[in-house]
């Protein structure tokens, strides 16, 4: 400007775009760094995206099979190891007929969890091992047979979402959550009367894996999401050890109330869980050490007898 080779116009109008500039600049760098982050968080989502699941169908599943009524299911001799540690589970073999219920009482570390997943095939199965209406499970296609199950896990997981969310997790994303439905699932739950406390009720959101819920609410969730899913198989895994003797009696109650309509298998630690089962396995590492109806297996020596005893001598000072 002193020299004349630009006005004063043009020094005002150079300061004035170099501060336009300042925000779109460091605009650009936050961009590019969430960019960055974002094309990590990618490849780690396409990654498990990738990962072919362990568990498919064979080349000679029967295409045909599906679950429209209880099944029976017959478990032959299953060893079962997890890659090349020691068998955990040992020549366990059982019959559950057509819409009975199995109780598997043991103590912990004895195998049940593995059991349970081995039944709802979340694990590799042996050949000629178990049977479900007396055909191998490897000949079933795996999406059917997922389809008519209902499965539980010992620790269940929650989505970040409401409780009717949660519940109705099953129902396809085209159709709309069914407001009776998710009443009625989370009534046979036991847990309509802790929803209820909950200003929001059924659309309380529950936070990150139901951060706000008790460990036995999110047990009972759980369970209702189950029982919201059509299923003629119910599998689940020791998930009254957090409720009160009260809430599981009534859980009980309701669970037993369709008697015949779902072949089910009831994993507890509380022999109080068991007692209205038609049969009763002893799982003691690895190995199935006795079995029997509750009335029978109080006739003997053993965990069993001796658990209920203590148990029912703690339920007496609840
Ligand atoms: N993925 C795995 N890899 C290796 N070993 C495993 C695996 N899962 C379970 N086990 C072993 O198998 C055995 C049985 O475990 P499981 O979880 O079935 O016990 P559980 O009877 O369900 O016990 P709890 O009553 O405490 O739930 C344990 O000794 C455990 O260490
Ligand atoms: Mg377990």
């Amino acid at each position: 400007m002193i020299e004349s080779a630009i006005t004063l116009g043009d020094f005002v109008a150079f300061g004035s775009y170099l501060m336009l500039l300042t925000w779109p600049t460091a605009a650009i760098a936050w961009i590019i760094n969430l960019i960055q982050r974002g094309q990590v968080s990618l490849k780690r989502i396409q990654d498990i995206l990738d990962t072919p699941p362990m568990i498919t169908d064979q080349a000679d599943v029967k295409t045909a099979l599906s679950l429209t009524k209880p099944p029976k299911i017959e478990v032959k001799n299953l060893c079962f190891k997890i890659q090349n540690e020691a068998p955990i589970l040992k020549g366990i073999s059982f019959t559950i007929q057509p819409g009975h219920t199995l109780g598997i009482f043991g103590p912990t570390g004895s195998g049940k969890t593995v059991l349970s997943r081995v039944l709802a095939r979340l694990e590799s199965v042996p050949q000629n091992t178990l049977f479900i209406d007396d055909i191998d499970i490897l000949k079933w296609p795996l999406k059917a047979y997922r389809e008519g199950l209902s499965y539980v896990p010992q620790e269940s997981f929650l989505f970040s979402d409401t409780i009717a969310q949660n519940v109705a997790f099953y129902q396809p994303e085209s159709k709309s959550v069914q407001s009776e439905a998710v009443e009625m699932a989370s009534q046979n739950a036991s847990i309509e009367y802790d929803i209820h406390r909950f200003p929001k009720n059924y659309d309380t959101l529950v936070g990150e894996k139901g951060v706000i819920l008790s460990g036995g609410q999110k047990n009972r969730l759980a369970l209702s999401r189950a029982l919201y899913k059509p299923h003629f198989i119910l599998i689940l895994d020791d998930i009254l050890s957090a409720v009160d003797h009260k809430t599981e009696t009534k859980l009980i109650q309701n669970l037993f109330k369709n008697k015949g309509q779902t072949t089910s298998v009831l994993i507890s630690h509380r022999v109080s869980a068991l007692t209205h089962c038609d049969q009763i396995l002893v799982l003691e590492e690895g190995h199935i050490t006795d079995s029997g109806t509750h009335q029978s297996l109080l006739e003997k020596e053993g965990i069993y007898k001796h658990t209920w005893q203590y148990q029912k001598l703690e339920n007496t000072h609840e």
